[in-house]
């Protein structure tokens, strides 16, 4: 039933132009997401996978059409609601990490509570921390991390808020073989042990296997696969 849903996307197109020309980035995408599962997205460069995230998770608006997250419709939000919806309703996690330099690993994990004036959960803190084998790493800046590291952290920093979804956008990406192996194996288990709802985006083929359903995307529109 529609409590089972966590993200539906109707109608949704998405255009930029450039010049004379109008490319279609999204093309009348319309899907839903269920609550606590592992959904992959992949296609080839500039199919559109970026943007459909980005307007998933309310980064972008839609040239047309409607996005509902976790009850909420994203349709006529101004900045500042939309703000707050993805502070609190959404994690994302990008292909170069975005940590912030001058931070420690602790307060990136903990600036989306502090920005949103919300209470730290400590245990649930710790515990997130052990889960993605960061405990050790906390007092260090960005630039003392490894690739692997510092994208563990951001998962942390993307689930601290126990948002409603968390998008990552090709997160091994940056990453080599063995630590992008690492990352994902951590991504699933968070997913197993917090039931959190995820939403990947990859070229990479071999990671198709970690998803509950994948979809495939072809020029602007995504296809279960
Ligand atoms: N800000 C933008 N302005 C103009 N065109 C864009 C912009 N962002 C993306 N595009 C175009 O939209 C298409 C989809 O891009 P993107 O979503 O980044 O694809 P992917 O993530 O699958 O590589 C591409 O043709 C890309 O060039
Ligand atoms: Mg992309």
């Amino acid at each position: 039933m529609t409590d089972n849903i966590i993200l539906r996307c109707e109608g949704v197109n998405k255009l930029y132009k450039q010049g004379e020309e109008t490319i279609y980035a999204l093309r009348d995408v319309s899907m839903t997401v269920r609550r606590g599962e592992f959904l992959v997205l992949y296609g080839r460069s500039g199919s559109g996978k970026s943007t459909l995230l980005n307007v998933l998770s309310g980064f972008d608006t839609p040239t047309a059409g409607k996005v509902h997250i976790d009850g909420q419709d994203m349709e006529g939000m101004n900045d500042r609601q939309r703000a707050k919806l993805r502070n609190e309703k959404i994690g994302f996690v990008f292909q170069s990490y975005h940590l912030l330099p001058i931070l420690t690993a602790r307060e990136n994990i903990l600036s989306p509570l502090l920005i949103g004036k919300r209470p730290i959960d400590e245990g649930y803190f710790r515990d997130l921390c052990e889960t993605l084998g960061i405990t050790s790493r906390l007092e260090h800046l960005p630039s003392e991390l490894s690739g692997g590291e510092c994208q563990r952290v951001a998962v942390a920093r993307a689930m601290i808020g126990r948002p409603a979804v968390l998008f990552a956008d090709e997160p091994t990406g940056n990453l080599d073989k063995r630590s992008a192996g690492e990352l994902i194996r951590l991504l699933k288990q968070a997913h197993e042990v917090y039931g959190q709802t995820i939403v990947m985006v990859t070229h990479d083929e071999t990671l198709l296997e970690y998803g509950d359903r994948v979809y495939r995307m072809e020029n602007g529109t995504p296809v279960l696969v």
